[in-house]
């Protein structure tokens, strides 16, 4: 089974990316796909669609559009229910000890990584950041490159 992370532009200006995904590959999980990008406003605003009429959405989309990301698809058992394990609460501070937004969050804005938290939400979010993956009903995403 996969999932997408995003390593928010927090981690990337602290020079977090190895040390997030070392805790990936660590706890089991193969990184399938990988890249930095920059997400512009409408890529950002079509990513968090769901949060659109929420209080804080004008404050996510000039986080998360703020400096450069990096997005990753990984595998492993389990992987959606694991990965949101091993990000922890939304909020940093909430955060377990030993997560990741517990040590590499600053607040609930900056909080240093994103995981989709359905099967539906991975293929949807895959698809606007890693557009080559074909439509797929099956866990494991077809490639179409
Ligand atoms: P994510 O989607 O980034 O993995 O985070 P999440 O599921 O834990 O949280 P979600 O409710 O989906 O919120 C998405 C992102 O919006 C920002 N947020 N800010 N200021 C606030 O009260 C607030 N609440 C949420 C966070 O950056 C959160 O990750
Ligand atoms: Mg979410």
């Amino acid at each position: 089974m996969e999932t997408l992370i995003i390593l928010k532009p927090d981690s990337v200006s602290k020079n977090a990316i190895g040390s997030i995904l070392a805790k990936f590959e660590k706890n089991g999980f193969k990184i399938k796909e990988l890249k930095m990008m920059r997400l512009d406003k409408e890529k950002a605003k079509e990513f968090y669609s769901i949060h659109k009429d929420k209080p804080f959405f004008n404050d996510l989309l000039e986080f998360i559009t703020s400096g450069p990301i990096v997005a990753a698809i990984v595998e492993g058992e389990d992987a959606i229910e694991r990965t949101r394990e091993l990000i922890g609460d939304t909020d940093p501070a909430k955060a377990k000890e030993g997560s990741i937004r517990r040590e590499f969050g600053t607040n609930v804005t900056r909080n240093a990584i994103h995981a989709s938290d359905s099967y539906e939400s991975f293929i949807r979010e895959a698809r606007i950041i890693f557009p080559y993956l074909a439509k797929t009903a099956s866990s494991s995403s077809v490639r179409t490159r």
